[in-house]
C-alpha cells in the first residue's frame, strides 16, 4: 500500500451522537459487512454486551476500510474521562478525526473535550452534523455553534444521517481529501506503538499497533522498549471488521499483531515496538503507566462466594490491566477485595460485569480517592510520604502534618435554566469556578462552566446529584489537575459505642457533620430495634458530630409473633437461623447485613 493513499482516523462524539451507528455504515458502504450481518441488533465495533447495553465504547478496535483504492483505517476510541490515557494514545495514531455532532442536541461537554484533544494531536477535524432525519433537526443552528463553541470552520460540514445513509459518501470523499495521510520512513529502523491490547481466547493477546518507521513483520522478533521484554511476533493482520491475516505492517499502516503473550499485564498502552536485532534509538516519546485513581472494597454478600469472586478478578484482569486488587478483611462485610479503578465509570462496569457475567451479588464501600500523606517521625520511623486510599488504614492522626487530595477540572454544559442549581452543587462540593460563558440565545442558551473540585467529592454522587438538577440535560466532563493540601479527617460511624469499619471514611472537615447526620440517619432507618436503646454517632476523632438513637422495642411486639400453628413457628424459627448466620454483632447489637449493604448502597 502506497503510503499516500492511507488514511488515519477516528471518530470524536458526545454520548448517543451517532458515532458506533456511522462506523457501521461506514464499514457497510465499503463492503466489510453484508446488510444481512448488519441487521443483526450488535453494534460491530462494540463487541462486549455491556457496553452494546450501555451505548458507551470501553476497548479501542480498528477496522479497516477499502474505498476507491484508499486504506483507510477507522479507530474506535472510548469517549470517557476514565480512559484518557487509552484515548489519548489512540489519537495518537491518527491524522484526523470526524467530529460527529447531534442536529438535534448540539454540542455537549463531550464533544468539547474529545475536540480539544483531538486539535492537540494535530488532526484534520472534519465536522460531520448528524441526525438530520430526526424532526426536531436544526443543522444550521449546530453549524453555528460548532464555529462558535469549538471554533472550527463548519462551513463545509457533511450533513448526514447515519440511520438512514444520507452523506455517508460524502463523508468518505471528505476523509481522503482533508485528512493527511500518515509520513513515515520504510528504510528506517521498525518503530510502531502499542496503541492498545485484549485477551482473546483463540488468539492469545492481540496487539493494536500503529507502525511509525520501519515494516512489521510475520515472524519477526520484537522488543517492547519501556516493558524490555523481547517476542516473537507470530500474526500480522487487521479487522476489517472479520480478521484478516497478512504478511506485513508498512510505515503508517495501523493493525494487529500476536506474540505467543498470555497476559494483558505483559502489555503497556504507549509502549515502542521495535525491532529486536536493529533497534529504534529512541522510543516514542509520552509513555506512562495508568494508575488507578479511585478505590473501594467489594465483598460478596454470601461468604461462600469469596473463591468465586477472586477467580473472577482474575479473569476480568486478564482483559484489563488497569484495575488491581488485593485481599481485604472488615468485621463488618468478612473477607473481600481492595480494588484499585481508573474512575467511577471503570468501576461501574467492573462491579457490573461481575454481577452479571460471573453472577456474584456483591456489596461496594463508599469510593475513596488516593491521598498523600505527609507523616512527621515517630520513635520507630522516619517523616515519610505515603498514598492512602483506604480509612482503614488512617495512620495516627498525631503523626499527620498535612493531607493532600486529587483535584479535578470538570467542563459543566447544561440549558440556562438549570445554571443556578449547578452552581450551588458545584458551591456546596468546594467547587472553585473558574469560567462561566453563555453561548446562544432563547430556547437553544445554554451556560459552560469550568469548576476545580475535589475528587473526592465527586466520587460522592456528584454525577446523579447533577443529572436530577438538570433534569439529565447538564453534561459534564473533568481531567486531573493534581493534588492539593486540605483539611481532612477521617470519620467513623459508631453503633452502640463500636466503630463499623466498613462504613468510615475520609471526609472535609466542613462537609463532614452533614455526611456524618445523613449517615446516622440512614442507619437509624435501617438497623432493626433491639430490646435495648441503640446509640449511632458519627465522630471524628473522640469527638461525636452527629447522633441518633434507635428507641428500644416493646415487649408485646415478640409476642405476638409466637402465636400461630407449629409449621408456621417452625418457618418462623428457620428464617430466624438462616438470618442469624448473616448478622455482625456490635457490642451487644445485631445488625443484619443487609443494613450495611443499604447504607452504602444509599451512597
Ligand atoms: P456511545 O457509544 O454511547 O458514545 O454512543 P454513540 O455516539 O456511538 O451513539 P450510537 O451510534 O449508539 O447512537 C445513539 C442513538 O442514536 C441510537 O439509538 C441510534 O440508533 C441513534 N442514531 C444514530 N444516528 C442516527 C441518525 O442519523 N438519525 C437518527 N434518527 N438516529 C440516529
Amino acid at each position: 500500500q502506497r503510503i499516500d493513499h492511507i488514511r488515519n482516523f477516528s471518530i470524536i462524539a458526545h454520548i448517543d451522537h451517532g458515532k458506533s451507528t456511522l462506523a457501521d455504515r461506514l464499514i457497510q458502504a465499503t463492503g466489510g459487512l453484508t446488510d444481512r450481518e448488519m441487521t443483526g441488533n450488535a453494534q460491530v465495533l462494540d463487541n462486549m454486551d455491556i457496553e452494546r447495553e450501555r451505548g458507551i465504547t470501553i476497548k479501542a478496535q480498528t477496522v479497516r476500510l477499502a474505498w476507491k483504492g484508499y486504506e483507510l483505517n477507522l479507530m474506535d476510541t472510548p469517549g470517557h474521562v476514565d480512559f484518557a490515557y487509552e484515548v489519548s494514545r489512540s489519537l495518537a495514531a491518527c491524522e484526523g478525526a470526524l467530529l460527529v455532532v447531534d442536529a438535534a442536541q448540539g454540542v455537549e461537554a463531550q464533544t468539547l473535550a474529545n475536540v480539544y484533544q483531538s486539535i492537540e494531536h494535530d488532526h484534520e477535524i472534519v465536522p460531520v452534523i448528524n441526525k438530520i432525519d430526526l424532526p426536531a433537526a436544526d443543522p444550521e443552528g449546530v453549524r453555528q455553534e460548532i464555529e462558535e463553541i469549538i471554533g472550527l470552520d463548519a462551513s463545509e460540514a457533511v450533513l448526514a444521517s447515519a440511520k438512514t445513509g444520507i452523506g455517508i459518501e460524502e463523508i468518505l470523499q471528505a476523509i481522503v481529501d482533508k485528512i493527511p495521510p500518515p509520513k513515515g520512513d520504510a528504510a528506517a529502523p521498525l518503530k510502531a506503538m502499542l496503541v492498545d491490547s485484549w485477551y482473546d481466547p483463540y488468539l492469545g493477546v492481540v496487539i493494536l499497533v500503529r507502525v511509525i518507521d520501519g515494516t512489521l513483520k510475520k515472524g519477526a522478533q520484537v522488543k517492547f522498549m519501556a516493558a524490555g521484554t523481547t517476542h516473537l511476533v507470530d500474526r500480522v493482520g487487521c479487522f476489517r471488521p472479520k480478521i484478516e491475516q497478512l504478511s506485513e505492517l508498512g510505515p503508517g499502516e495501523i493493525g494487529f499483531i500476536t506474540a505467543q503473550i498470555k497476559e494483558v499485564a505483559e502489555t503497556r498502552v504507549g509502549d515502542t515496538i521495535t525491532d529486536a536485532k536493529r533497534p529504534a534509538a529512541a522510543a516514542l516519546p509520552g509513555f506512562k503507566e495508568v494508575q488507578p485513581v479511585v478505590f473501594c472494597g467489594l465483598f460478596p454478600v454470601d461468604a461462600n462466594d469469596f473463591e468465586k469472586l477472586r477467580d473472577s478478578l482474575y479473569k476480568l484482569r486478564l482483559n484489563d490491566a488497569s484495575f488491581s486488587f488485593e485481599t481485604e478483611s472488615s468485621a463488618a462485610l468478612g473477607f473481600g477485595f481492595r480494588c484499585g479503578f481508573l474512575g467511577l465509570l471503570h468501576l461501574e462496569i467492573i462491579q457490573e460485569r461481575l454481577t452479571r457475567e460471573y453472577d456474584l451479588d456483591l456489596i461496594t464501600t463508599a469510593p475513596s480517592v488516593v491521598y498523600r500523606m505527609h507523616l512527621t517521625h515517630s520513635k520507630n520511623e522516619d517523616a515519610k510520604t505515603i498514598e492512602l486510599h483506604n480509612p482503614a488504614d488512617m495512620p495516627d492522626p498525631n503523626r499527620i502534618e498535612s493531607i493532600e487530595e486529587p483535584w479535578i477540572l470538570a467542563t459543566i454544559y447544561t440549558p440556562d435554566e438549570y445554571l443556578g442549581g449547578i452552581l450551588k452543587l458545584c458551591q456546596d462540593r468546594r467547587g472553585i469556578q473558574k469560567e462561566l460563558t453563555y453561548v446562544g440565545s432563547g430556547s437553544h442558551a445554554r451556560a459552560l462552566l469550568k469548576y476545580e473540585l475535589p475528587l473526592n467529592e465527586v466520587v460522592f454522587d456528584f454525577y446523579d446529584r447533577l443529572k436530577s438538577i438538570s433534569k439529565g440535560y447538564a453534561s459534564f466532563d473533568y481531567e486531573q489537575i493534581g493534588h492539593r493540601e486540605g483539611d481532612l479527617v477521617k470519620m467513623s460511624i459508631l453503633v452502640n459505642e463500636e466503630p463499623v469499619d466498613a462504613l468510615s471514611m475520609i471526609v472535609h472537615r466542613g462537609t463532614a457533620e452533614a455526611r456524618g447526620r445523613g449517615m446516622c440517619e440512614r442507619l437509624k432507618e435501617l438497623i432493626p430495634r433491639h430490646l435495648f436503646k441503640i446509640p449511632i454517632q458519627a465522630a471524628i476523632g473522640g469527638k461525636v458530630i452527629a447522633r441518633e438513637t434507635i428507641s428500644a422495642m416493646r415487649k408485646d411486639v415478640t409476642a405476638k409473633c409466637y402465636g400461630g400453628d407449629a409449621t408456621r413457628k417452625r418457618k418462623l424459627l428457620e428464617k430466624q437461623k438462616k438470618g442469624k448466620a448473616r448478622m455482625r454483632e456490635y457490642g451487644n447489637v445485631s445488625i443484619p447485613q443487609e443494613a450495611f449493604i443499604a447504607a452504602l448502597r444509599m451512597g
